[in-house]
């Protein structure tokens, strides 16, 4: 059976070429990069060469960016950092409604040490509310954290004025842009942003590796403690072939920018087109959003049944209402976004990717309109 995957902002596969800078990482790169020898160095010359290519794809100084475990940590760092930074009393945590686990988990966990966090709701079209921020900022802040493009819906959020709003009552921005690296132009600068998190495997880089953007200056306690990797923000020796990898697809992704995302929209498009000629079936969120992602609603039907039957006939999405995998918990964000239940249960969310074709597109959304077509006549 021929398999079209459709679930790139799940996970991406690796591009060639970082599978052969790793793979030569591996076999050959295995000094420790605090070793002052040759060996070391060679390591050391490796991940610095990766940070400049990761530091140079979102406009950064290559000094201001930490290697993390993944985009998880690099989110859980910029919180927690920030939070036991502050002095007493402490600042709040602002964040959005429709942010990833990583940071709405790891701001509860503050929450319950005692932190003050509050979350700040997003319009029906699946945009932060600016109007809820600004009321949320009038008592101060110690950080907001507001995503880039959301995971789920696509949507860009508007990450300029969440910036001026933040920073005239002196609060920091963590920008998740774990969805956005790859898909739109990322420039720190001309954003303002304070922290930034991104994640290899969310474009066509290693899973297992990330990084985080610390604004020069901005104040973050380290939370892993040991040596002094990473300027004694995040202890461990690093994943040097991760981080390559890391480095790679980070080229990769500058060098496609002009020319994949723009590819990827026209078919997104079309496939949209396709499915919402599809009896009640709708589109969850509205506005800008990044040229890979779609989300859709179909009336009266059971999404996990349908990622199910999708999956037994070669198509491979996911379903709105489940975030990681096997857990039937319905999406966060579409509630937020005020869907009715029965149309959060009904999301199914599509990503295409750099391997994504127009011939995938036309057996896609014919897969789509035979299942759902199959499973409502099931219903009846
Ligand atoms: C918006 C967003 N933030 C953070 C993460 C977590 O990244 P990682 O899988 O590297 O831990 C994801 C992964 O799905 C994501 O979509």
């Amino acid at each position: 059976m021929q398999r079209i995957y459709l679930d790139h902002n799940a996970t991406t596969p690796l591009d060639p070429r970082v599978v052969e800078a790793m793979t030569g990482a591996l076999a050959g790169t295995y000094g420790n990069p605090s070793s002052l020898h040759w060996f070391g160095q060679q390591a050391r010359a490796a991940v610095e060469e990766a940070r400049e290519s990761v530091a140079r794809l979102v406009g950064a100084q290559p000094a201001e960016i930490v290697f993390t475990a993944s985009g998880t940590e690099a989110d859980n760092m910029a919180l927690r950092g920030v939070a036991l930074a502050q002095r007493e009393p402490r600042g709040r945590l602002l964040v959005s409604a429709i942010e990833h686990h990583a940071v709405l988990h790891c701001a509860r966990a503050l929450a319950e040490e005692g932190w003050p966090v509050e979350t700040v709701r997003v319009t029906s079209a699946g945009l932060v509310d600016l109007e809820d921020l600004e009321r949320k900022l009038e008592a101060g802040a110690a950080l907001v954290a507001v995503m880039l493009a959301n995971n789920e819906t696509g949507v860009v959020q508007p990450l300029g004025d969440v910036v001026r709003l933040a920073h005239a009552r002196g609060a920091l921005v963590l920008c998740d842009a774990v969805q956005a690296v790859g898909k739109l132009s990322v420039d720190v600068r001309a954003l303002d942003i304070d922290l930034l998190a991104l994640s290899a495997h969310k474009f066509y880089g290693p899973k297992g590796v990330g990084a985080l953007y610390v604004r020069r200056g901005t104040r973050l306690k380290a939370f892993v403690r040991g040596g002094a990797q990473e300027r004694n923000r995040r202890a461990g020796t690093e994943n040097v072939a991760g981080v390559v990898g890391l480095g790679c697809a980070a080229r990769i992704a500058r060098e496609e920018l002009a020319r994949e995302p723009p590819r990827e929209a026209v078919l997104r498009d079309a496939l949209e087109e396709r499915l919402l000629a599809i009896a009640g079936a709708r589109r969850n969120g509205d506005g800008a959003r990044v040229s890979n992602t779609t989300n859709l609603s179909f009336d009266g039907i059971e999404a996990e049944s349908l990622v199910m039957a999708l999956d037994l006939a070669g198509l491979a999405v996911s379903s709105g209402a489940a975030c990681a995998a096997g857990a039937v918990e319905p999406s966060h964000v579409l509630r937020a976004m005020g869907l009715p239940p029965a149309l959060v249960q009904a999301s199914v969310r599509f990503s295409l990717g750099r391997g994504t074709t127009r011939e995938e597109i036309e057996e896609a959304a014919a897969l789509v309109e035979q299942a759902v077509a199959r499973q409502r006549a099931r219903r009846r």
